[in-house]
């Protein structure tokens, strides 16, 4: 928190890039990465495929909303090319979280996500307090998978048919990161 009592912009650096809130003028570059059927084959369908102008206005306005929003933009060379979020949960689920991540397909394959993981998986767990992140990947998608493996996820069961998008029933792997120590924080809270 800064001393006025707001929190400070989520931006936290990675080798090649940044994470950084998103802005109206991301709005081309939002199009340009998220309007492809592989990017959103294996999103929630709040993450529409086509992808329009309309949609991200739409997006950057729910942010807008939240006093400190749940998604933010992955920059490289400048350029919003893709997204990572963390949805927190409420009541007993409060110190949880689910990360969910998307990255426009020119830049697949080259290790980004790995790094986005694994510089906002601290920042986001000590600004939150949690103690535990969820993450869902669908087991055909093999790039998600190894990013949470090499993030530190634990493999924690198979979701059968959780999603159907586009007609596609998707298993899903559930993944599980928890910090031992934050936890028995937060257990010790409620004595
Ligand atoms: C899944 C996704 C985020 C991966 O991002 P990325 O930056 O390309 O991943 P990385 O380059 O960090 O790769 C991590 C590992 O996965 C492997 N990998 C990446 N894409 C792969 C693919 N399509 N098939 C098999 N392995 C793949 C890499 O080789 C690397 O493993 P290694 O280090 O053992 O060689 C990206 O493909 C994407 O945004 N897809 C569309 C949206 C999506 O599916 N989001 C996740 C929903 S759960």
């Amino acid at each position: 928190m800064s001393p006025s009592g707001c929190r400070e912009p989520f931006v936290v650096p990675f080798e090649g890039g940044r994470v950084r809130p998103w802005a109206t003028a991301d709005t081309e570059a939002m199009v340009r990465h998220a309007d492809n059927p592989r990017v959103a084959r294996f999103l929630s369908m709040r993450f529409p495929s086509p992808y329009t102008r309309e949609d991200a206005a739409l997006w950057f306005a729910f942010l807008r909303a939240q006093d400190d929003p749940e998604g933010w933009a992955i920059e490289i060379d400048g350029e919003a090319v893709g997204g990572v979020g963390f949805r927190r949960g409420e009541g007993e689920f409060a110190h949880s979280a689910e990360l969910g991540y998307w990255l426009g397909e020119a830049h697949w394959g080259r290790g980004v996500m790995t790094r986005v993981v694994r510089a906002v998986l601290p920042v986001a767990v000590r600004r939150w307090g949690l103690a535990r992140v969820t993450a869902y990947a669908a087991t055909v998608n093999d790039g998600s998978v190894r990013v949470l493996e090499k993030a530190g996820f634990c493999r924690e069961g198979t979701l059968r048919a959780r999603a159907i998008r586009d007609g596609e029933v998707q298993d899903q792997l559930v993944f599980g990161w928890v910090d031992e120590a934050r936890l028995a924080e937060v257990v010790a809270a409620y004595r």
